[in-house]
């Protein structure tokens, strides 16, 4: 199979042309001509299109986003919402920002239609706040779209009126947790709601609001465009259509690759030149470091929302980090574990307290210290939190824990055998030790 048969670039198609970002640049690929097509259509028919598409949240979890729009209650005399969410701060994701920096009007284009089809006024893209480069193209292109009159009032003679305002976030991972990035917009600490009531019925200033993904949001307008029947053409039963894999770490061309969910990992790399000459595959993220580590036997799953299951791990965001046999897995995830430590929001006890001794068990364990009674201690920990802490942060740090033990058992023993880190630290280019600092 050619790469141009494998590939499929939708999101992504635009991304090498002169200055791609620009309205002028977008509109010579024949950008906001959905919008037109969006317009002339009644907003039920945009949701019943989205729906026919089997398009699922891009964002991790794959909840249908028709069917996620079609709970907005239109008899609430509220004022409705849509909220995009672009905080993409899990480790190894990043496919989002790219999109954004490549292709804002895209998602632009997206948000105008779904705001529509949902009939909010106003919508909101929350961006975190570290990448302010980004903040500022968004905020570049909605000034473009109004200037053009895809924003503002009375769209193109339409009668609709929308509001897009672009908000920067103040950098915490929880704030790409959908309820507590609707906290974090009100001007609150960001931390997560209780539910229900769900976001659908009681989101931002309590009324209702659709959340959805960056990726999803521009998924839309390819699918107004060209039709559920197009969209549901790729992909597989019940994973539609077409996502952003991203590769990086031990791959030769590590980057962005557009292709039908259901793409195997074996097909990826060899998109990507393969794993860095000389090396071979250990352990791969098939989805950002909360979903749990495979290893080279799984290279021929197929990438979309079952088989990664049926594998034991979460398809999450298509953020594939490829780590060769010279890293250390206790050491990876003892960097995982100090992130989630660092980024618990403090709200529930068995994430507040729970990753704190899962940091401080690894250390010890990564430090050779300890006994192989520390594993099952490890492990117990992880029981403690997964499932009983209140947002998916926590049950997302037990995940790269409980898996390296399951795969990788022997490499933990081993650090305690050798009463430290066994691998050679000037073989790892990912990883260096202190002593090898020194
Ligand atoms: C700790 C945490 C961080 C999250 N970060 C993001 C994020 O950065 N971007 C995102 O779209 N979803 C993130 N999510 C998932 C959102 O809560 C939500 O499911 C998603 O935005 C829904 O959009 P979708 O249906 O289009 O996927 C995160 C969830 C958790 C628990
Ligand atoms: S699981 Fe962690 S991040 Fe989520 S509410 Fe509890 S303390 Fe906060």
């Amino acid at each position: 199979m050619s790469e141009i048969d494998t590939l499929t670039p939708v999101l992504t198609d635009n991304w090498d042309q002169d200055r791609s970002w620009t309205l002028a640049a977008y509109e010579r690929q024949g950008g906001y001509g959905a919008l037109k097509k969006a317009l002339g259509m009644t907003p039920d028919a945009i949701i019943a299109e989205v729906k026919d598409s089997g398009l699922r949240g891009r964002g991790g979890a794959g909840f249908p986003t028709g069917m996620k729009w079609g709970f907005i209650p239109q008899d609430n005399p509220n004022p409705k919402y849509l909220v995009v969410n672009g905080d993409e701060s899990e480790p190894g994701t990043c496919k989002d920002i790219p999109l954004m920096m490549a292709s804002p009007h895209t998602l632009i284009e997206g948000v105008i239609i779904s705001s529509y089809a949902i009939r909010a006024n106003h919508a909101f893209i929350y961006v975190r706040g570290e990448v302010l480069h980004v903040i500022r193209r968004l905020q570049a292109a909605v000034a473009e779209a109004y200037a053009a009159g895809h924003l503002g009032k009375d769209i193109h003679g339409s009668g609709y009126d929308l509001d897009l305002v672009v908000h920067a976030g103040a950098g915490a991972y929880i704030c790409g947790e959908e309820t507590a990035l609707l906290d974090s917009l009100e001007g609150r600490r960001g931390q997560p709601r209780l539910r229900p009531p769900f976001p659908a019925v009681a989101g931002l200033y309590a009324s209702p609001t659709v959340i959805n993904n960056v990726e999803s949001i521009s998924s839309v307008p390819s699918i107004i465009a060209n039709g559920a029947t197009w969209f549901a053409s790729m992909g597989t039963e019940k994973s539609k259509g077409f996502g952003i894999f991203s590769l990086s770490g031990h791959v030769t061309n590590p980057g962005q690759f557009e292709a039908p969910l259901g793409i195997t990992l074996r097909t990826l790399i060899e998109l990507a030149g393969g794993i860095r000459e000389g090396h071979e595959l250990k352990f791969w993220t098939p989805g950002g470091s909360s979903t749990p580590l495979l290893t080279a036997e799984h290279l021929d799953v197929p990438l979309d929302f079952e088989g990664v299951g049926a594998a034991g791990s979460m398809l999450g965001t298509r953020a594939i980090q490829l780590f060769d046999e010279t890293t250390c897995v206790v050491r990876a995830v003892l960097r995982w574990t100090e992130f989630y430590k660092h980024e618990s929001c403090g709200k529930c006890t068995p994430c507040r307290e729970g990753t704190y001794w899962l940091a401080q068990t690894l250390a010890n364990l990564e430090r050779g210290q300890g006994s192989e009674e520390d594993l099952d201690k490890l492990l117990d920990e992880c029981d403690n939190i997964l499932g009983r802490a209140f947002c998916a942060l926590g049950d997302g740090a037990t995940s790269p824990i409980t898996s390296s033990i399951q795969y990788f058992r022997e490499e933990f023993v081993a650090h305690l055998v050798e009463g430290g880190c066994p691998f050679d630290p000037a073989a790892s280019t990912l990883f260096v030790t202190a002593g090898a600092q020194a």
